[in-house]
C-alpha cells in the first residue's frame, strides 16, 4: 500500500474555481485529502467565496485570468488533474458581453488546452461542458444520448460545442487524457450561490415570498445536485485513464430529468406556496431530457443528493440566517474585473 504523504498528494487545479462549482469541489476534495490549487480571475469579486480555505495547508489560490499564459504555465506544471470550469456561464451573461465570452469561452479556453496538451504531467485533463449543447429536441419521449445530434441554440452552448469538437480532435499523445463531461443543470447549496439556476431560483422565491413567473412550464431539463458533481469528478481523476480517455460523459441521472412544473410540484412540497404567474414563449427555447446510462454503466456513477435535499439545504441555511453572511448575486451579472 503506498501511504499518501504531503509530497505525493495529488494536486487538482480547478481553473474557475472560485464560482458555483468550484468551491464545492475545493470542500470535497479537501475532505479526501487531496490538494487543491484554484486559479480565478473573480469576475464577480468573488474571493469571498473562497475564503475560508484559504489558510489551509493544502489549498493555495492564485489570481490569474485563464487567457495570460505567462500566469498560470509555472502553476500547472505542478498539477495532476485540471479542472476547467472557467468562463462566462449561461445564456443571459454570453449575449450581454458577446466579446468577451468570445475572448474567453471560446480563444481563451482553446489556448489553455493547447497549454496542457504540450505538458507531461497532466494526467487528466476534464472540461466540465453542458447538457444545453442538446437544445431543443422534438422527440417526445426520448432521451438524448453521448450520440444523439446536438443541437446548441445559445452563444454559451455554441461555444461549449466548439470546444468539445476542438479537444475531441486533438491528435492523441500518450501524457494527455481529456475527458467531457456534460452537466445537467446544477443546484444546491454553494459558497458562492448561484440563485439564476431553476431550483435554487424558485427555491429562493418561495423562501422570500416573492411572485415567481415561470416561463413555458412544460419544458424538461436534467438536474444534478454540485456535491454529485464534485463526486463525479473525483471518479474521473482517480479511474483507469482507459475509462475516461476522450471520452465524452453526460453527467447527471435519468431519474432528475424534470419538467419546470415539475421542480415546481417539489418546491411546492416543501415550501407550500401558491404566487406563482405561468408564462409562454420565453426566449429560452431550451426543451430536451437526457440518458445518463453511459457513465452509470462505465464509471458506475449515480447520484446521491435528491432535489428535496438540495431544496431543504437551501431552506435550512436561510433558517439559520446563513444568507446574510453569504453574498450573492441574481442571474444578471456585471462583470467587474475583467480585461476585454
Ligand atoms: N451551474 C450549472 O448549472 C452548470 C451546468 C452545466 C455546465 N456548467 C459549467 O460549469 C462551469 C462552472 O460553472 P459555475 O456555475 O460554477 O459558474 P460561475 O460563474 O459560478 O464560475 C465561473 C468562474 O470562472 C471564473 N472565470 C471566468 N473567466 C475567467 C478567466 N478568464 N480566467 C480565470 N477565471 C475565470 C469566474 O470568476 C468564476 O469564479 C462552467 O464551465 C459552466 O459552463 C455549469
Amino acid at each position: 500500500m503506498v501511504l499518501m504523504t504531503e509530497n505525493n498528494k495529488k494536486n487538482i487545479i480547478l481553473v474557475g474555481g472560485a464560482g458555483y462549482i468550484g468551491t464545492v469541489l475545493i470542500e470535497y476534495f479537501l475532505e479526501k485529502n487531496l490538494r487543491v490549487t484554484v486559479i480565478d480571475n473573480l469576475l464577480y469579486s468573488n474571493k469571498f467565496a473562497i475564503k475560508k480555505y484559504i489558510k489551509n495547508k493544502n489549498f493555495k489560490f492564485y489570481k490569474a485570468d485563464m487567457r495570460d499564459k505567462n500566469s498560470y504555465k509555472n502553476i500547472l506544471k505542478k498539477g495532476y488533474a485540471v479542472v476547467l470550469l472557467a468562463g462566462l456561464v449561461g445564456d443571459p451573461i454570453t449575449k450581454k458581453y458577446k466579446t468577451l465570452s468570445k475572448s474567453i469561452n471560446s480563444l481563451g479556453v482553446r489556448r489553455f488546452i493547447e497549454t496542457c496538451y504540450k505538458l507531461k504531467n497532466i494526467n487528466r485533463l476534464i472540461f466540465v461542458s453542458t447538457c444545453s449543447n442538446y437544445g431543443l429536441s422534438n422527440k417526445k419521449n426520448i432521451l438524448l444520448n453521448e450520440n444523439s445530434k446536438l443541437n446548441p441554440l445559445s452563444i454559451y452552448a455554441k461555444q461549449k460545442v466548439e470546444i468539445e469538437k476542438f479537444l475531441i480532435n486533438l491528435k492523441k499523445n500518450k501524457f494527455f487524457s481529456p475527458c467531457i463531461l456534460r452537466f445537467a443543470t446544477a443546484f444546491g447549496l454553494s459558497p458562492r450561490m448561484r440563485f439564476d439556476l431553476t431550483v435554487n431560483h424558485f427555491t429562493k422565491s418561495f423562501i422570500e415570498k416573492e411572485t415567481l413567473e415561470v416561463y413555458d412550464p412544460n419544458t424538461w431539463r436534467p438536474y444534478c445536485h454540485v456535491k454529485d458533481f464534485a463526486r463525479l469528478i473525483h471518479k474521473v481523476i482517480i479511474c483507469e485513464k482507459k475509462l475516461i480517455n476522450y471520452q465524452i460523459f453526460n453527467a447527471g441521472n435519468n431519474k432528475n430529468n424534470f419538467t419546470k412544473k415539475g421542480i415546481l410540484k417539489k418546491v411546492q412540497k416543501i415550501l407550500p406556496r401558491n404566487n406563482v404567474i405561468f408564462k409562454k414563449k420565453d426566449v429560452d427555447r431550451r426543451n430536451y431530457r437526457v440518458d445518463f446510462a453511459k457513465v452509470k454503466k462505465l464509471l458506475k456513477f449515480t447520484t446521491k443528493y435528491s432535489l428535496e435535499y438540495g431544496i431543504n439545504e437551501i431552506f435550512k441555511s436561510y433558517k439559520n440566517k446563513n444568507f446574510k453572511r453569504i453574498k450573492y448575486q441574481l442571474g444578471n451579472y456585471t462583470v467587474k474585473n475583467a480585461r476585454k
